[in-house]
């Protein structure tokens, strides 16, 4: 039967004409087949014009399909002109779209969906959000605007007048020798005790993490991760099929206890952290904790990957030594790089190990990319010993602290009653959990990218059991005036939502 919109909802499920039944173990995702039934009501005239659609929530729970399937399919119906959303109100048949009409064609922008798993695509939902005009709160990536271009102009040009073609060959693997006691002196001020030998020049932090993982985890092993982990981590483990345990965290990283257990059941072949300015939650671990778990970690004689990429990042609390500059028995080896800190696009890292990690390290490295292009290793040397870093370094943070008070600011002011987050005294994050009584970060996503607003969704930094409420904002990449009006819409997004949410739940039920 199908119920006039005046008379209430209509049952989507149960027309005449239409026969409907959702494939659960097929290759079309469920919000997909949605999508398709619901498409077929409308152009067939069942679903006229102005008729109000059931609630995420109802059609849900009668279909037992997870809301997000629900949301998404809803959502792109909306984006293709299908339907329409009146805050408080509920989902609409567009007016322009009933019967005969045909729907726009799909935006070049919008990602195909078919055949995603939960995990990718969220990541492709993700991708919406790069259409121009989006205040995106979603990449990981320093601000633009405030890249050395300049400077690094005149230093490739240095680097040619005085290197000439030497600087265009093959590098040695290990890296470009000055640039190597470079780094050794860099580390050294962080308290880090190595020797120039000890140093690994990679493609950014992101290959180190890659070569480290290709050293020491065969395929099929398990590593210990930070829950949430950094996102590029957990693509490194599903390329190279390794598996990851990831374990909770506290207001102090990650839970001693629960590691402790892990590693005398399951002897994990790594553990992996970033103790300073954590990816996603922005944490920092305290110096107790740092200290016992390099002890934990030569009880069980299990290396520990210290990610640091953020560590310099400071503009508030006091600075605390890395994992590795308290590693007196070689068990941590330390990543970094001058991409997040300087360059990203110049995409050099490095990596502190010490004896056999090292020489493994350097074959697997090898094997990778031969080395690591020499002009680009030149002209970062040439930046770093001209002081270039240091001063993008305190002009950078200086740039944080300010937007960071602005995001805490737009945050309190805008975003619902009952949101959470912890205050970074570094870094470019602000890791917020969304109130449990409205829409999930999934849900909100899509009605959020309707607005010019997008973020990355918890979920995708979880290697097992997510947080559905949890979002990360990249505050750090914006300017004030889109901090503010990024937040302002993301709260009136939510709101409206979570309105129609409740709304819906009044409703007559299918
Ligand atoms: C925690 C963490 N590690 C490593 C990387 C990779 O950085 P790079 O650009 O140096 O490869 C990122 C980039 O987002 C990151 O957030």
């Amino acid at each position: 039967m199908v119920l006039n919109p005046s008379q209430g909802v209509v049952d989507l499920f149960t027309s005449p004409n239409i026969q409907f039944s959702l494939d659960r173990e097929g290759e079309e995702p469920i919000y997909r087949q949605l999508i398709r039934h619901i498409k077929t009501q409308i152009d067939s005239g069942v679903l006229p014009t102005g008729t109000r659609l059931p609630a995420s929530r109802d059609l849900a729970q009668h279909l037992n399909i997870s809301r997000i399937s629900v949301v998404n399919a809803y959502a792109e119906l909306r984006a293709e002109g299908y339907l329409s959303a009146h805050a408080g109100r509920g989902t609409f048949v567009a007016k322009d779209n009933g019967g005969s009409s045909s729907p726009p064609e799909k935006s070049p922008t919008q990602p195909d969906l078919t055949n995603a798993t939960p995990d990718r695509s969220l990541r492709e939902m993700m991708r919406l959000a790069r259409q121009p005009g989006i205040i995106n709160f979603g990449p990981g990536a320093p601000p633009i605007e405030l890249l050395p271009t300049q400077f690094l102009k005149e230093a490739i040009n240095a680097v040619i007048d005085r290197d000439g073609a030497k600087a265009l060959g093959y590098e040695m693997t290990e890296g470009y020798g000055p640039l190597r006691t470079a780094v050794r002196d860099y580390v050294t001020a962080l308290g880090i005790q190595c020797s120039a030998s000890d140093v690994l020049i990679t493609g950014g932090t992101q290959q180190a993490l890659d070569l480290v993982i290709q050293a020491l985890v065969s395929e099929g092993e398990t590593i210990v991760t930070e829950a949430p982990t950094y996102i590029g981590m957990i693509d490194i483990i599903q390329t190279r099929r390794i598996q990851a345990q990831g374990v909770a965290t506290d207001e102090e990283g990650i839970r001693l206890d629960h590691l402790e257990n892990y590693l005398i059941e399951h002897a994990p072949k790594l553990i992996y952290v970033m103790p300073t300015y954590q990816n996603p939650t922005g944490m920092v671990m305290p110096l107790h904790r740092r200290r016992q778990l390099i002890n934990l970690a030569v009880e069980y004689n299990t290396p520990i990957l210290e990610d640091a990429v953020y560590h310099e990042f400071r503009f508030e609390g006091d600075s605390i030594p890395p994992l590795k500059a308290l590693d007196e028995s070689g068990i941590v080896i330390h990543a970094s790089g001058f991409t997040k800190m300087l360059l990203p696009g110049i995409r050099i890292g490095y990596l502190i190990a010490n004896g056999t990690h090292y020489n493994r390290l350097v074959r697997v490295k090898q094997a990778a990319d031969i080395s690591t292009p020499g002009l680009n290793q030149r002209t970062i040397h040439w930046m770093l010993e001209r002081g270039v870093m240091a001063q993008q370094l305190e002009r950078n943070n200086r740039e944080f602290k300010r937007r960071r008070d602005i995001a805490l600011a737009a945050a309190k002011k805008y975003l619902p009653a009952g949101t959470k987050w912890k205050t970074p005294e570094g870094g470019l994050y602000l890791w917020v959990t969304l109130p449990r009584n409205g829409p999930t970060a999934a849900e909100l996503y899509i009605s959020a990218i309707q607005v010019g607003v997008g973020y990355a969704i918890g979920n995708v930094f979880y290697p097992q059991n997510p947080d559905n409420f949890t979002i990360r904002l990249n505050y750090g990449a914006h300017r004030p005036a889109e901090i503010e009006e990024g937040f302002r819409r993301l709260g009136a997004t939510w709101r409206e939502l979570a309105a129609e949410y409740a709304e819906i739940e009044k409703s007559p039920l299918l």
